[in-house]
């Protein structure tokens, strides 16, 4: 009853390097994503076209979407919190824009600077002028299980939310664990609430790894039809915006159960790690993944 392929997203070039303290130059960002596209990966999240001074290391969004190569049938998509940012984002021609808000109020406010009410008018005009254009869209909702501010999210709220998300036409909607607090009995009872009004095709996993529950967390997501996760290669990541997050699950490990699985995901593994030590290497810091951790040790 496990799914015999998924979709893999890659989110280390955005949420791998939102949180990233030294500053990663515009060329190192594109030979690293340039080199993501040759390994089998079918979505890559490049950059975020929010506020410069607030994210500081994505500022060269543009100058990173213009310059990499693009290679035919990989979708390059970007963050995008209003109508600035997918003005910014379309002249550089992103394949699919991003919108993100929050399940809970506290980090909704931290992190776009507004109340959840007023997100919504600003995400519907970013999505009708998205699709307007051409684009697809995908929604990011965060804390889907807990929240740094206010705790446990009930999944009722997140269908709340959800709904609203896709009603305004979203084409996928990512939950994320922002903080990585969820456990597989959570993750359980968020999907038994949003699987009889969604599809699970809709529907994406976003787990930082923070607690290490994150793999165990996508065993149960594949148990229960979901078939699209995000990662990020080297389990980089986190929201600058929520204290405690720390990285996303890395790709190469959920690659290694994926395959071990006999689950499909058309990416190959040696070709990740080749990418994961290029990005070790400009960070000039050992990259915590089991895979890399393992590669070193041998
Ligand atoms: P704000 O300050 O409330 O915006 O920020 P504003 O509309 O009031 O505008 C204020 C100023 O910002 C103006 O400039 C605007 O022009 C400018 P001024 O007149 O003062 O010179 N401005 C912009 N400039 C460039 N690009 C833009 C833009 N928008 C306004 N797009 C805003 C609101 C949302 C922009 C701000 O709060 C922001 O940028 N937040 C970034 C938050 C962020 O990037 N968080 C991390 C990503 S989310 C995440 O990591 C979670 C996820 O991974 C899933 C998960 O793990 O749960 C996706
Ligand atoms: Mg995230």
């Amino acid at each position: 009853k496990l799914p015999t392929s998924v979709t893999i997203k890659e989110v280390g070039p955005r949420d791998g390097l939102q949180n990233e303290k030294q500053s990663i130059s515009t060329a190192d960002k594109i030979t690293w994503i340039d080199s993501l596209s040759e390994s089998g990966l079918s979505y890559i999240e490049v950059s975020s076209f929010v506020h410069p001074k607030w994210i500081p290391q994505l500022a060269d969004a543009a100058e990173v979407l213009k310059n990499i190569r693009r290679k035919q049938g990989v979708t390059y998509a970007a963050l995008v919190p209003n109508l600035q940012g997918l003005e910014r984002a379309l002249n550089v021609e992103v394949d699919e824009v991003s919108i993100f808000m929050s399940a809970s109020e506290a980090h909704n406010r931290n992190n776009i600077n507004k109340t959840i009410e007023e997100t919504y008018p600003i995400l519907e005009e970013v999505v009708k002028e998205a699709r307007a254009a051409g684009k697809t869209v995908r929604g990011y909702l965060s804390t889907v299980i807990g929240c740094p501010y206010e705790g446990a999210v009930a999944p009722a709220q997140v269908r709340t939310v959800a709904d609203r998300l896709f009603s305004m036409g979203i084409d996928e909607l990512s939950l994320g664990d922002t903080i990585g607090v969820g456990v597989p009995t959570q993750v359980e009872r968020l999907l038994e609430e949003l699987l009889p009004h969604f599809s699970a095709n809709q529907l994406a996993m976003h787990f930082h790894d923070t607690r290490g529950t994150a793999l165990a967390n996508i065993v149960k997501s594949l148990e229960m039809g979901i078939t699209i996760f995000d990662s990020a290669l080297g389990g980089l990541g986190g929201c600058p915006y929520a204290k405690g997050a720390s990285g996303n699950v890395a790709t190469e490990d959920l690659l290694y159960m994926l395959h071990e699985m006999g689950i499909e995901t058309g990416v190959d593994v040696d070709d990740v790690m080749t990418s994961a030590r290029l990005i070790e290497n400009i960070r000039g810091e050992k990259l915590k993944s089991r895979q890399m951790e393992i590669e070193a040790a041998n």
